[in-house]
């Protein structure tokens, strides 16, 4: 198994391009279940979880044509409406295919995720969410198995809270429903925004993403497209994170610094500075202290859960206390004993943690827990003392791009090593 092997205390120096977001391209690859036409996403990330999810779809009978920044994705006859439990559960994502292929076969039958490290992270809104169209719906042996003879139909629905995973999975499966569908207390993501937007290119018609009320007008049928993946806002967010907390001057291109408009005055709070043009974003930090802010996490347009534990190893070095709340997800603090491990002295109690900053991190052999975990502990390791090994790096592979290359390039004493 592959370890992350970081020197600390070389600060960081000069440009990251960011890629298309994880998050993104992944219900946007499931959209291409909706059309027999060809499919194309360019900015696409080469990601663990994105070849994963190509396989799942190869499953289905879709030709998947990876290429450079570029996957072809055609789904011109489906051979098969059934998302087995292992490829399922390698992932939760893959979920997302249940609704897309109600919507065209009018069946399915799909793997229940289960749990994860970072919560049980149940699946009722999209269930309800479905049922609502006239899905129907049975569970037997952890499977979903739905249908909906003569098709969907459009619904009024009611998040009863905000969830970014049900607003997408009911998109796509309201796009082929009949008539309309409201969604009310819908979540306003980017990484919204950005599937609508697709499948619109479709020939989809769905107004109001990106606001709480989204209004889907079903259409007959679905066309091909080719798109571009929005840039990854929590990869561009890591890095200023990384940078903010290391110390230096990083510029980060191909970002959409209009989607981390809760991060950059708390970067700024921070110490750290902050500088805009078009398409990138300059972080510097240069010997001045990194100074205490309080923050918790929440929808968007708030603070966003995939970088509380990046935004952790910054206040891990800060000149004072703060408190972080964690209020997405009721079990993301695992990167704090691991940030332990390293010095740090942190107090977690139920959804706070206490952080009581102190002057220096010491590098410790370390586990990545979770994706953002194994980021968090990657910064502290470039701002630590001696050596830090991360463990467990798929994690990290999962959605980050050349994590190592990335910050290699800009001067972090940063090397991948097989076991
Ligand atoms: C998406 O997860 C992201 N994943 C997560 O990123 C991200 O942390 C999360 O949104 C919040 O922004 C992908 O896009 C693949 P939710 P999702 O539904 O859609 C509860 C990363 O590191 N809930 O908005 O699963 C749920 O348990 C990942 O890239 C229900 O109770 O998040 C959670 O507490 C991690 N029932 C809360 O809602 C449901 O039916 C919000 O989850 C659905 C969700």
């Amino acid at each position: 198994m592959d370890k992350i092997v970081i020197e600390g205390g070389t600060p960081l120096s000069g440009q990251i391009s960011i890629s298309g977001a994880k998050n993104s391209a992944l219900k946007l690859m499931v959209a291409c279940l909706l059309t027999d036409a060809p499919f194309e996403l360019t900015n696409m990330p080469n990601l663990r979880d994105t070849r994963f999810l190509g396989q799942l779809l190869e499953n289905f009978g879709v030709q998947v044509n990876d290429g450079v920044g570029r996957l072809s994705l055609h789904a011109k006859n489906l051979t098969s409406t059934t998302a087995p439990y292992d490829l399922v559960r390698k992932m939760r994502a893959s979920f997302n295919v249940l609704g897309p292929l109600l919507a065209r076969t009018h069946k399915a039958k799909v793997s229940l995720p289960g749990g994860c490290a970072i919560g049980a992270r149940p699946v009722d809104l999209h269930l309800s969410a479905l049922k609502s169209m006239g899905a129907n719906i049975e569970l037997d042996e952890g499977y979903v198995i739905a249908s909906a003879k003569g098709g969907l139909r459009g619904a009024e629905i009611t998040f009863p809270f905000i969830s970014v995973g049900a607003t997408e999975h009911a998109m796509l499966a309201a796009v082929l429903a009949k008539g309309e569908t409201v969604l009310n207390n819908a979540a306003r993501e980017p990484e919204i925004v950005d599937l609508a937007n697709c499948l619109n290119a479709m020939g989809a018609n769905i107004s109001g993403a990106g606001r709480s009320e989204v209004i889907i007008e079903g259409v007959e049928k679905l066309g091909g497209t080719s798109y571009a993946v929005v840039p990854d806002r929590i990869e561009a967010g890591t890095y200023a994170l990384a940078t903010a907390t290391v110390g230096g001057a990083v510029r980060l291109l191909n970002v959409r610094s209009d989607h981390l408009g809760s991060l950059w005055p708390l970067i700024a709070q921070a110490g750290a500075k902050v500088t805009m043009d078009e398409n990138s974003v300059l972080v510097e930090r240069h010997g001045t202290p990194i100074l205490p802010v309080d923050v918790e996490t929440q929808a968007y347009p708030g603070f966003p859960t995939d970088l509380q534990a990046q935004f952790m190893a910054m206040m891990c070095l800060a000149d004072g206390v703060s408190i972080i709340r964690e209020n997405i997800f009721e079990n993301r603090f695992m990167h704090c004993p691991e940030l332990s491990r390293m010095g740090a002295n942190i107090t977690v109690s139920g959804r706070e943690a206490i952080i009581r900053g102190v002057p220096t991190l010491k590098g410790a052999q370390v586990m990545a827990t979770d994706l953002r975990a194994s980021a968090s502990l990657v910064a502290a390791g470039m701002a630590a003392e001696d050596i830090t090994e991360v463990g467990r790096v798929y994690h990290l592979d999962r959605g980050f791009e050349q994590i190592e290359v990335k910050l290699g390039n800009c001067g972090a004493r940063i090397k991948r090593v097989s076991e």
